[in-house]
């Protein structure tokens, strides 16, 4: 569907030759006596690479030491030819995403003549091995080092300190050994620290006079260092109340020491992780200052004194203290007052008195295991308790009564406890039976179709080879596996991401199945990502697929903690055109007889230049005023079927971008709703500060999305370029069968994770 708005029927933009032509102009003017000069001026810049030689060997070294790379890498000019998986801006190449193509061999060295590379994702290429080399360093203008699920190793060099703009630095599911070098703490506007799942021993890195540590990445919102073998104590210094944490995972290591109070200091933190080391001494009493607190792992550990007290945490969704040696107590006072708990798994922690029947006044409440404790007394479970209740797990205990048991649907496990001695086994209650819950997507009104063995069928029911991997949530704040309800959410807020913010890649479609609970406490899920209306992927749309999970652009939304995606490799391409070997041929002589032409008409053009050029200078002075204005008038180039926007009318549409107008945010910027006066719907995709692009790619963009109309696709209205705003506006579409089954989410923020930016 196209929208035309009378007035902008016609829109303009800075053509990139009008720099160069600025540059003739002036040349012209000032060098006449030169035209010879100026004829191979021209002739060389007709036939010369787009792009900058040292960018160009580097790709080149990396293109001879890795297997798989793109078929369409040939040739001599990777931005000018668009090399796969490579990104320039003005000649220099900026990024380097290449996810699940089966990339094999090592880093070269000389990646570091890529002095502009701002992005590096070789994510989930298995293939990859070796160290990351030390002149990581030189790449000064480095962002992103997404090295996600790849089988890298040896120790992390030192040398990464060296990156002063790097924001994301993810390099979980390696084999990295060594400790984490000291010099990450030089990392000041470091957002996302992920070590996750590698071989990492020894201490966390604090700062000491000329060390520097992790205590000094004050920007820092996750620390993400589990599944290692990190020792030594979680030291104190690591943490302080200008820190701006929201995920601390250290689970699955070896420290040991008492917990510090200074973690009591962070009060962004939402979910923390310590569970699975050797920490023992008390919960520092300050635990309850930690008001955000959702998600809360401290079992498997040697944890002494009283119980936590956890009243106040009044965000408080999932308790796990399970498996400590605290002093033998009843069960305490907070239990009821902590009103947003859906779970509380505290087996083995010397609970001992009368079963806390107060624990089923809340209201949220899904999971309650307190087994291997000495509760006794009777079972009574009151007739008001949550309707989410799904399991009761008290076996090992000294329970010789029950009632209520009439009232409640879910789960009960008393085995092991006075009351199934006396009643035998023939209460079902008495068995432990394994059902454990697996959610896997439904196809929406239409029934499966038979595939070839290696396709599958996907949700809109057409045979696809799917882009497939596993996502791993670290924490999440609901513990009833079997509410489909949550996988829904998920399922939605990974399509609007996708087709969002994703654009002009592919439209997609996907399934979520398997979902299992792994032996470290993480939610798994199987993703698979079919292309609509396409057999199969290409490779920048796997790139972008990847990238959007690596670098954690798509945002989960609230009940799933923090995750990371493994993705497998895709071998099903759609292949851009190939360069066989009689297409260079043809190249040649095709190039060879546009020299020709090109010397011939070169003489012409020179004269032609100049009055153009002349123009062109005027042209340029008004620039930026030109594109401020939508670029009216003077056409260069035209974007058919798109309108240009005031922002004064989009304010007006979003009712000033409201949050209540807010559908969405992510690593982009956030997306509105809004209504045209004729009553439509739009979305408004506004980028942040920090991910406009230039005015070309801007540019380049609305050209793209213009040309793509599809009806699963999200068609491009128009856009907005003024005050330093890059804005899109889409027509609005949600799917129509996952809107009726989640109209109670509509437009409200369930993509936003307020507390990730
Ligand atoms: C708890 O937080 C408040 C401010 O939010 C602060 O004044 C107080 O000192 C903190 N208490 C402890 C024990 O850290
Ligand atoms: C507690 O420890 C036992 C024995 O090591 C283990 O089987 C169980 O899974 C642990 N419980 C939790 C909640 O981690
Ligand atoms: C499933 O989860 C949703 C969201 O928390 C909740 O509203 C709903 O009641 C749950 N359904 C069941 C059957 O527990
Ligand atoms: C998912 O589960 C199904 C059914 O249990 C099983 O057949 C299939 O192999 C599983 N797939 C993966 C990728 O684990």
């Amino acid at each position: 569907m196209c929208w035309n708005f009378p007035t902008t029927l016609k829109h303009t933009f800075p053509s990139p030759w009008l720099e160069l032509e600025k540059t003739l102009a002036v040349r012209v003017t000032v060098q006449r006596s030169q035209l010879f000069l100026l004829l191979v001026f021209i002739i060389l810049s007709a036939i010369a690479a787009e792009t900058e030689d040292q960018d160009y060997v580097a790709l080149l070294s990396l293109k001879d030491i890795w297997q798989n790379t793109p078929p369409n890498w040939v040739g001599s000019d990777p931005c000018g030819k668009g090399w796969e998986g490579i990104g320039c801006t003005n000649s220099r190449v900026t990024s380097i995403m290449l996810s699940s193509v089966g990339l094999t061999g090592q880093l070269s060295g000389d990646l570091e003549l890529l002095t502009e590379l701002q992005t590096l994702d070789l994510s989930y290429n298995k293939g990859l091995t070796g160290p990351i080399p030390r002149s990581i360093g030189n790449m000064k203008k480095l962002l992103n080092l997404i090295l996600v699920g790849c089988s890298f190793s040896g120790p992390i060099p030192d040398t990464i300190g060296s990156l002063p703009q790097l924001l994301y630095l993810s390099l979980n599911s390696n084999y990295f050994s060594g400790q984490i070098p000291p010099s990450i703490g030089n990392l000041t506007s470091l957002l996302w620290l992920d070590l996750t799942d590698n071989q990492l021993k020894g201490p966390i890195p604090i700062s000491d006079g000329n060390t520097p540590g992790l205590d000094m990445l004050l920007n820092a919102r996750h620390f993400h260092l589990g599944q290692n073998n990190l020792s030594g104590t979680i030291p104190p210094r690591l943490f302080s109340s200008e820190m701006l944490l929201i995920h601390v995972l250290l689970d699955g290591n070896q420290l040991n020491g008492s917990i510090p109070s200074t973690l009591g200091l962070v009060q962004a933190l939402e979910v923390l992780r310590i569970d699975g080391n050797a920490l023992s001494g008390p919960v520092p009493s300050n635990f309850n200052n930690l008001t955000n607190l959702n998600q809360m792992y401290l079992s498997n550990n040697k944890l002494t004194g009283p119980l936590p007290d956890l009243s106040g945490m009044n965000r408080l969704s999932y308790v796990d203290i399970s498996n400590n040696t605290f002093d033998g107590s009843d069960a305490p006072p907070w239990f009821p007052t902590v009103q947003s708990l859906t779970t509380l798994k505290m087996e083995n922690t010397q609970l001992q008195g009368q079963f806390p029947v107060a624990l089923f006044s809340l209201p949220l409440l899904q999971t309650v295991v307190l087994k291997k404790n000495q509760l006794n007394g009777s079972l009574v479970i009151n007739p008001t308790h949550s309707n989410q209740l799904k399991l009761i797990d008290l076996q090992f205990n000294s329970i010789s009564g029950l009632e209520g048991k009439e009232a409640y649907n879910g789960t009960l496990k008393l085995e092991d406890n006075p009351i199934c001695g006396l009643t035998g086994d023939l209460n079902n209650y008495c068995t432990v039976s394994f059902s454990s819950a697996s959610y896997s997507t439904q196809n929406v009104d239409c029934d499966p179709v038979p595939c070839s063995s290696d396709q599958n069928s996907s949700p809109n029911c057409t045979c696809a080879y799917p882009y497939t991997g596993t996502l791993s949530f670290e924490a999440v704040s609901f513990s009833d596996l079997g509410n489909n309800t949550y996988y829904k959410i998920l399922e939605y807020s990974l399509m609007q991401s996708f087709n969002y913010y994703q654009l002009p890649v592919d439209s997609v479609s996907l399934t979520l199945s398997n979902s299992t609970t792994t032996s470290s406490e993480y939610l798994e899920m199987k993703l698979k990502v079919f292309p609509l209306g396409q057999v199969s992927f290409n490779r920048t749309g796997i790139s972008s697929i990847g990238f959007m999970l690596s670098n954690q652009t798509f945002k989960p939304p609230p009940p799933f903690g923090p995750y990371y995606f493994i993705g497998d490799q895709y071998e099903k391409y759609t292949e851009s055109k190939k360069s066989s070997r009689s297409s260079i041929v043809i190249e040649v002589v095709v190039g060879g007889s546009i020299l020709l032409l090109v010397i011939l008409l070169a003489g012409v053009y020179v004269l032609y230049t100049k009055k153009r050029a002349e123009r062109a200078i005027e042209h340029t002075s008004h620039f930026s005023a030109q594109l401020d204005q939508s670029s009216r008038g003077g056409g260069v180039i035209k974007v058919k079927g798109v309108g240009w926007f005031s922002l004064k009318e989009l304010e007006k549409y979003s009712n000033h971008f409201s949050v209540a107008n807010e559908i969405g945010s992510g690593g982009y910027g956030k997306v509105y709703r809004g209504s045209l006066p004729t009553g439509e719907l739009i979305a408004i995709k506004q980028a942040k500060k920090e991910s406009k692009q230039g005015k070309l790619e801007f540019k380049t963009e609305i050209e793209l999305l213009s040309r793509v109309h599809h009806k699963n696709l999200v068609s491009l209205l128009g856009f907005c370029f003024k005050k330093g705003e890059q804005i899109l506006v889409y027509e609005y579409v949600l799917n129509g069968s996952l809107k009726d089954s989640l109209s109670g989410l509509h437009g409200s923020r369930i993509l936003h994770d307020p507390s990730v930016d």
